[in-house]
């Protein structure tokens, strides 16, 4: 829809180095489209925000962690907190990345508490849901991300969500090749955006933009855009090459121009 700005954020994951890491990130900034409508963000490793961040300062290009913890500070080895990276300068955070569910074993309660120690902190969160291969083929696609929003989700009414973000990443399209068609993907993106007006009111439906992600590349990212209820991506691998990755953010624009 017109009145929302698509939005491509990279997720960098466990790649790069710091070197490695500084130099895509001035080569994304530097090859951004002039006046392109589109938010563009990268989310490094944690131990290369502090490299990344004056890279991306004053620029078009955000700076986004990929988890949080939900206290401020305390005992917690290991963990960082929503207020660290803002510290640092990031102004958006990943929550629920089903390899942080799937390897980290979150729970919907624990990401429930990172979105809104994010949303506190005044943090964009993108708030990751979609189901698997095998829930897929069992049909239980719409109750399984229905669980993950509303654990996630529930209680935030009386809240300040005007930084959520959504993104719904299937799984078996994660690094596997196999995105999801578009229309596949509008079909969910569209439950979505029901469950929030359901929840959370036509303003806020209206509002929050849902990113697609699972194998997002230059080729396929124009037709994911043009559906109606997909507001930009989520992208992994295709993330860490400037060139591919401006491409996305190109066709992205372009899908809803
Ligand atoms: P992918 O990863 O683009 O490599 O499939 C997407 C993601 O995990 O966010």
């Amino acid at each position: 829809m017109k009145d929302r700005r698509p939005l491509v954020v990279g997720n960098w994951k466990m790649h790069l180095d710091g070197a490695g890491a500084e130099r895509l990130a001035g080569e994304i900034r530097d090859g951004l489209p002039p006046g392109a409508s589109v938010d563009v963000g990268v989310c490094p490793p944690f131990p290369y925000l502090c490299r990344v961040s004056p890279v991306l300062k004053g620029s078009a290009v955000a700076l986004g962690a990929q988890d949080g913890h939900w206290e401020q500070q305390g005992p917690f080895t290991g963990w960082v907190s929503m207020a660290m990276l803002v510290d640092v300068g990031c102004s958006s955070v990943i929550i629920g990345h089903s390899e942080r569910r799937q390897f980290g074993r979150e729970t919907d309660d624990e990401i429930g508490r990172k979105v809104r120690a994010g949303l506190d902190q005044g943090l964009g969160v993108i708030l990751c849901v979609g189901e698997t291969g095998p829930e897929r083929d069992a049909g239980v696609t719409e109750a399984i991300v229905a669980r993950q929003l509303s654990g996630a989700l529930e209680g935030l009414a009386s809240r300040g969500i005007r930084g959520l973000v959504v993104a719904y990443e299937p799984v078996w399209a994660i690094g596997t090749g196999k995105t999801a068609t578009p229309a596949l993907a509008q079909e969910a993106h569209q439950f979505i955006r029901q469950w929030i007006l359901g929840r959370l009111g036509s303003d806020v439906a209206q509002q929050v933009r849902i990113l697609y992600g699972g194998s997002v590349k230059p080729d396929n990212m124009r037709a994911l855009a043009e559906m109606p209820d997909i507001d930009g991506a989520l992208v992994g691998g295709a993330s860490l090459q400037a060139s591919g990755f401006l491409d996305i953010v190109r066709q992205a624009a372009a899908g809803k121009g």
